[in-house]
This record gives structure tokens, sequence and C-alpha cells, in this order.
């Protein structure tokens, strides 16, 4: 006799793959008929897993007639994108934690489930086991949320706060990282901001209500950080955090972006350390709210691909039009800001020669370029060497360029060692 139960298919069983199969195991409403993984022989750290579950095709799931909810847990973006289409074309519903998916083809895939009267829900794409999306489309949607602020990569953020806490260099760091499990062995994704890119894309497309493209986000990452940053944004009261941020302006032009800051330690995100993750929102009425957790792992992401499945679940069969407030309902363009256009404040680190009148070189080269200098601390002179750290006040990223041009074409500079923006 056919049960009530809803029926789940699952594309993909890794590391939250695994975390969702067991964590669907105590929800006797939901049963899943099947799962789709790229190899059928691996081990898999599941005790008793019926075996006639498990396809290495996996349009047998999304082209299974019974499934009404299919899991995308692969990751990429194909044959992610297609399984996916071709799941809403076959009536049914999605969740995914797919990152990059859903800011390379977010638009499309939004508009084309609308299309069909289903939805994609993807909580654990953005900070892994943080809830986000649902707080943010639901009991913060009578906020105009104008800037967000956040730690969304935990390898990186792992990597800074050994850096910090150890005084080790970012190579020493990463290796450590690897042997632990914390960095994948080509590590590239997540330490030059790329994750975090995904994730601010698409976080920032449904805060401000207006589409953010993942082309248009600036991004660097963390490998050129040295130690001796470090120690001096300690000394001058900051942690150096990899901040994916974004701003939306009143004329709707938003600023995207990934790079190391300096954070002041007054800010609760100087304080988020190792791979915790942690996402500051900005708006009104609200004020400023920041939600803080496990960015990633088996059962933290688990958490939200369930909640996302359960939110479904409790809806199907008792309306045609599934969670409205869920759904993706705007698809007005955010107008992109060049990062050259915009307006920062700097620490630089410079290597100059320890000869008479360096600093006042410095001096007039900001002044030339429009710079005011907030400090200016000459330190560690080793041999004929000096170490000469600058703070600016905030001044435009375009005269930044051109002044760093024509220091490093001074002649009594060696060189701009470090540039990182500064958190104001
Ligand atoms: N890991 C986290 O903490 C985390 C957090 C938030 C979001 N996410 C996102 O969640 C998704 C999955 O990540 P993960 O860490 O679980 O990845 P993973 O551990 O590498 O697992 C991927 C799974 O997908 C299967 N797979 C890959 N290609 C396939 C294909 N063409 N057909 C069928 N199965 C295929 C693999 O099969 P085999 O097992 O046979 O190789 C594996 O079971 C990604 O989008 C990721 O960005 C992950």
């Amino acid at each position: 006799m056919e049960n009530n139960k809803i029926k789940i298919g699952i594309i993909g069983l890794g590391t939250v793959g695994t975390g969702v199969f067991k964590t669907l195991q105590s929800f006797d409403n939901i049963e899943i008929v099947k799962i789709a993984v790229r190899n059928k022989n691996k081990k898999r750290n599941i005790e008793n897993l019926d075996e006639n579950l498990i396809t290495d095709n996996p349009y047998e799931v999304v082209n299974d007639p019974s499934i009404q909810i299919v899991a995308e847990l692969i990751g990429g973006t194909e044959p992610a994108f297609d399984l996916i289409k071709t799941a809403i074309s076959n009536g049914k519903h999605i969740v995914t934690a797919n990152k990059e998916l859903l800011a390379k083809h977010g638009e499309e895939l939004f508009n084309f489930a609308e299309a069909n009267n289903k939805v994609i829900l993807y909580e654990a794409a953005i900070a892994g086991g943080i809830p986000l999306i649902m707080p943010i489309k639901t009991i913060l949607a009578g906020n105009k949320i104008n800037k967000i602020k956040a730690i969304l990569n935990g390898t990186t953020n792992y990597i800074l706060t050994k850096m910090d806490v150890q005084n080790a260099s970012y190579e020493d760091v990463l290796k450590e990282a690897q042997q632990l499990g914390y960095a994948e062995t080509d590590p590239t994704g997540d330490v030059e901001g790329y994750d975090a890119a995904y994730k601010i894309t698409t976080l920032a497309t449904i805060a401000f209500k207006k589409r953010i493209k993942f082309a248009n986000v600036y991004r660097e990452g963390i490998t050129k950080i040295r130690p001796e940053d470090m120690k001096a944004a300690n000394e001058m009261g900051y942690k150096i955090k990899l901040i994916a941020s974004a701003e939306l302006d009143e004329a709707g032009n938003a600023d995207v972006r990934v790079h190391p800051m300096l954070v002041p330690k007054s800010k609760t995100l100087a304080h988020i350390d190792y791979v915790t993750n942690a996402v500051t929102l900005s708006g009104h009425p609200v004020g400023e709210v920041t939600l803080s957790g496990p960015g990633a792992g088996e059962f933290p992401t688990a958490s939200s691909v369930v909640g996302d499945i359960l939110a479904i679940v409790s809806e199907i069969g008792k309306t045609d039009y599934l969670l409205p407030m869920m759904r993706c309902n705007h698809h007005e363009n955010a107008t992109p800001v060049n990062i050259s256009d915009t307006k920062n404040k700097y620490y630089l680190s410079i290597c100059s020669k320890n000869s008479l009148g360096v600093i006042g070189r410095i001096g007039q080269a900001c002044e030339a370029n429009n710079i005011s200098l907030a400090s200016i601390v000459q330190k560690e002179v080793e041999g004929s060497y000096a170490d000469i750290t600058v703070i600016t006040e905030l001044c435009r990223e375009q005269d930044m360029q051109k002044f760093i041009d024509t220091i490093n074409n001074d002649a009594a500079i060696t060189k701009v060692n470090s540039l990182i923006r500064v958190q104001v």
C-alpha cells in the first residue's frame, strides 16, 4: 500500500549529504527513496545503509516520479545546474547547499522555478549552519538592510586566527590546516576568496532585494598577509579578517567585495575566530544584528538543509503556491560600484632605505594624491632598511593606487609590502 510519507531524493552523499541522511532518519513523515553518488563502491560512514537506495546516475533521482523534493548536494555548476532544471521540469521542489551554482546561475534557476511554481531553498549555501535566508525573508522582512559585513569562510578565518595566535607565516599555517582537514589540497577556492564571494553574492541579493552579479564582486584573498601585518594590526587595536562586505546606497548602487580588512577590536567580527562564521546585518529599523555559528561541517550544514526540507514538507498538499515569502520575487539589478571608485581607509606597510627624508617623501606623495594620514610609524630599522607603517584617513581607491605607483617608483623606497583596507 502507498504510504503518505513525503518522498525525498538526495544527490550527493559526501560531507553534507551524509549529515542530511542521518538527520532525516528521525523524521517518520519523510522517506528517502533514492540517493545518487559518483562512486557506488565507496565506503560510506552510515550504519545499515540500504544499498538499494544508491545509484550512480543522478538522473534516476530527478526523473523518479515518486520524488517530491530533491536535495542537490554535489556542488559545482555542472551537472548540478542541469539536474536542478530537470528536477523542476519534473515537478520537484529543490533544496541545495550549492553557493557556486547560485552565485553564477541563481537568476536563471529562480526564474525557472517560479515559472514552474516550484521553490528552491538554499539556507545552507551561505553560512552552513547559521540561519540567514529565512530570518532575512521573514522576521527581518520589515527592514531596509543596507550593509553587510561578514566572515563567511571558515578555512581562511582558521588560517588568519592561527597566524595571529602563533605569529606564524601563511604558508606554515596553510600546511597545518591541510593536515588537519581544515583546508583542501587545492585551497584556491577558499584562500583566494572565491567561496566567500559566491556567498556574499547571494546573501546581498537577498538582503538588498536587488540582484548582484558575481562578476561584479571585487575579490582579493589572504595569501599576501604576513605575520608582520598581524603584529602591527594588533598593536594598533585591530585584527585582520577576510571580510565579505556589501553596501547599498540610496540610489541603488551596490559595493560588494571580499578582501582582507583590519577590523577594530571594538567590533564583534574581530573576535570571531577559527572556523566560526559570522554575519553582521545593518538596517532600519533593527539597527545592527550579528548572527554567528558554524559555517560548515556535516551536521551544522545538515541542520540548514533539513530545515529547508521540513519547510517544504510542512506545506506540500496544503496549498498550490508554496512558501510565497521564501520565493525570489525581485528582478531588478543593483548598479555595481567599481572598487576604484570607492573610498576606504588603508593600512600600508612600506619598506624603505634608512635614509634621510623618507617620511617626508611619503608625506609629499600622500599630499599629491589627496591622501591624509591618520598615523605613520617608523619601526624595526634593520641594517640599512626601515619598516614604515601607515594608516590613512578615508581616501579614494584610485588615489591610493596612484600613491602606490609613486612610492614603488621612488628610489629611496624599496616597496610597499602590504596594502590592507581598514574597517571604519
Ligand atoms: N562541506 C561543508 O561543510 C559545506 C558547507 C556548506 C555548503 N556546502 C556545499 O554543499 C555541497 C556538497 O558539499 P560536500 O562538502 O558535501 O561535498 P563532498 O563531500 O565532496 O560530496 C560530494 C558528493 O557528491 C557526489 N557527487 C559528485 N558528483 C556527482 C555526480 N556527478 N553524480 C552523483 N553524485 C556526485 C559525491 O559522490 P562520491 O561520494 O561517490 O564521490 C559525493 O557523495 C557543495 O555545493 C558545497 O559547496 C558544503
